[in-house]
């Protein structure tokens, strides 16, 4: 791996205090769970906008593909083999990237068992699977909150982003883990920005509709239910990752200062908040 010096922090990169605000350039992004799907795609639209992407992933050659794609697109970013529910695992990625890059700017949740997810009756779901799929997409975004914490706290800048899913409010059947598992981090988000709000810290939460990746998920929804989903929302087509960069961008700078425990959706107007 090699070691990449960041000249300056974004606080004095002697840009103008409005364009700084909102541009995530030199900013380094940890993003979990980013070999596939939406995390690689935040990791590619992060590092074309100038800012560092850690690609962070228990599927290392996928994590490296995407960062060989960073780098031949002329951006900046690393891969890191990571399990999110292992906490040795989480302090050793935490600790390589304070090495190669000296601060965490932006932490975002996105790592979760959902392409891989067997859908089954509540009762019917292994206990095993349940335990699994809790201690992945719940306790692993919470062990990477712990450990990057104390990193933005000494910086006094930190955006902590959780990626819920539209299926807390929708309900889904047949999907109790996986709902279960991200409406805790709707909770999560809420008293972490109690906790870290003092120290220049925020987190927040963003809940996606159905987005079409490049990934052949078990669950992947049929081409009706998508067109009947998309026909629901306010702006009726299919979500694509894209659809994320603005928010989370947003979320990740100076310009969202003053927000912080919100969960906003980004589904095209599926859901309303109230
Ligand atoms: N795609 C959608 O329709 C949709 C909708 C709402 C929310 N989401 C959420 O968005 C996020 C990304 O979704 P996606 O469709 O890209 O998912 P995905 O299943 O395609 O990708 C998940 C990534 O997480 C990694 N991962 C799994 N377990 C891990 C672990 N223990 N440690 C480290 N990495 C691990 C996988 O290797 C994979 O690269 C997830 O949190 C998902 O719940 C997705």
């Amino acid at each position: 791996m090699t070691t990449t010096t960041l000249t300056h922090t974004p606080q004095d990169s002697g840009v103008p205090a409005s364009a700084r605000d909102l541009s995530v350039q030199e900013r380094v992004v940890l993003i979990t769970g980013a070999a596939q799907g939406i995390g690689r795609e935040l990791a590619r639209q992060f590092a074309a906008a100038g800012a560092f992407s850690v690609v962070a992933d228990l599927n290392f050659d996928k994590a490296q593909a995407v960062v060989k794609e960073i780098h031949d697109a002329g951006g900046t970013g690393f891969a890191v083999k990571v399990d999110v529910s292992d906490e040795t695992s989480v302090t050793s990625m935490v600790e390589t990237v304070m090495e190669k890059c000296g601060r965490i700017d932006v932490l975002i949740n996105n790592a979760s068992i959902f392409a891989t997810i067997e859908k089954g009756p509540f009762d019917q779901i292994p206990m095993e699977q349940w335990e699994q799929v809790l201690k992945v997409n719940v306790t692993g975004s919470y062990l990477c909150v712990r450990a990057v914490a104390a990193h933005m706290r000494a910086a006094g800048f930190g955006r902590i982003i959780n990626i819920s899913s539209d299926s807390v409010t929708r309900g889904i059947g047949n999907y109790l883990h996986y709902v279960t598992s991200k409406s805790a981090l709707i909770g999560m988000t809420n008293a972490l920005a109690r906790e870290l709000g003092g120290d220049g810290i925020t987190v927040n939460c963003v809940r996606p509709g159905m987005i079409a990746t490049e990934v052949e998920r078990t669950v992947n929804p049929t081409i009706e239910v998508r067109e009947r989903a998309a026909s629901q929302q306010c702006i009726p087509r299919g979500m694509v990752p894209t659809d994320l960069v603005g928010i989370m961008f947003f979320l990740a700078t100076p310009a969202s200062a003053f927000i912080t425990g919100q969960t906003i959706a980004c589904d095209g107007g599926y859901t309303h908040s109230s």
